[in-house]
């Protein structure tokens, strides 16, 4: 019999690869500097069973149409907007994805965004860099403190939950916003659901962590911005489309709000270039997931969901 054959679309950390290869699968992983263009893409997704992609890859119509025989597309990522899964789905295909594996690391990445903006980090290095401070001062830079303050989370799935623990522990009160209950949010961190309007009035500090989907889409639009507290916070580590952006930016601008962290962009990678020029932002480049520990066990698990789907058993963690 034929090995089966294997696609990875960019040299991911190893631990996956290895899995598969001791499988004795056919694994290929895209050797291209760049990212893979998609016309590559379809060229290479034509005869693999299975395909482990980057949430950069944009797996729409056209390129699962060139799949012939792939049964499994197994996103390197937590979030998979960018497959069309619908499509996967009536096609035959399983499309998976790699929660929880990088719960911990995106919820780390959060805090150190929230932190960073209530103490003004980037400011404070800046002057360091530039030879400026002159010594303590008692007004040098003031922020805010977590205690007491109200943190709301807006999505209470996995990563929001474990934002909530430690903004709890910091000392927070919890409100949240999300499509379900969560009843362990609720007993063990005091946590409030609220309706969105509220959450977004009576919060401190707000963070993101909705999935992309069309009804999330500009989810805080303008008139929900607008009502954000003079002194509040904005994080976001989910994905860049579910802000107005433009808006916040002009909020930004205004001194509207206090500050904002974004690990994620409308239109990224490009950056709007109206943000760079802003001295109350943090702005980081998609880190989320970026720590040693997530990013092996996320090629683990992707490796371990194409081997199920392959072996002819049901997949970890499938998404359609
Ligand atoms: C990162 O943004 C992910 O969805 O895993
Ligand atoms: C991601 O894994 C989430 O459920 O928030």
């Amino acid at each position: 019999m034929d090995k089966k054959k294997i696609f990875i679309t960019y040299n991911i950390p190893e631990a996956g690869i290895k899995l598969l290869l001791k499988k004795g699968y056919d694994v290929e992983v895209y050797s291209g500097k760049k990212l893979i263009s998609k016309s590559e893409l379809i060229k290479k997704v034509k005869n693999a069973d299975g395909i482990i992609t980057l949430l950069t890859d944009k797996i729409d119509k056209q390129v699962i149409d060139a799949m012939q025989r792939c049964k499994v597309i197994a996103n390197y990522a937590a979030g998979y907007n960018n497959i069309d899964i619908e499509y996967a789905k009536a096609k035959g295909i399983i499309v998976t994805n790699t929660p929880d594996v990088l719960t911990d690391s995106t919820a780390d990445l959060t805090m150190s965004l929230v932190l960073a903006c209530m103490r003004q980090f980037n400011e404070g290095e800046k002057l360091m860099r530039s030879n400026k401070f002159q010594g303590w001062r008692p007004k040098l830079l003031l922020g805010y403190e977590l205690k007491n303050k109200i943190f709301g989370i807006l999505g209470m799935g996995r990563i929001g939950f474990a934002v909530a623990k430690r903004a709890y522990a910091f000392g927070c009160k919890i409100i949240y916003y999300s499509s379900k209950r969560h009843t362990d949010a609720e007993q063990l961190l005091k946590a409030k659901r609220v309706s969105l309007h509220t959450l977004v009035r009576e919060s401190d500090i707000i963070s993101l962590h909705v999935p992309l989907m069309e009804k999330t889409k500009k989810l805080l639009n303008k008139k929900l911005l607008s009502q954000m507290k003079n002194t509040s916070v904005l994080i976001n580590t989910a994905r860049g489309e579910v802000i107005d952006e433009e808006y916040l930016i002009s909020l930004l601008k205004k001194k509207k709000i206090f500050a904002a962290g974004f690990d994620v962009y409308e239109n990224e990678p490009k950056v709007n270039p109206e943000l760079l020029k802003l001295e109350n932002v943090v702005l980081l480049p998609h880190l989320g997931s970026a720590t040693h520990e997530a990013r092996n066990a996320m090629s683990e698990l992707a490796a371990k969901n194409i081997i199920a789907v392959l072996s002819g058993r049901k997949s970890l963690t499938p998404v359609n």
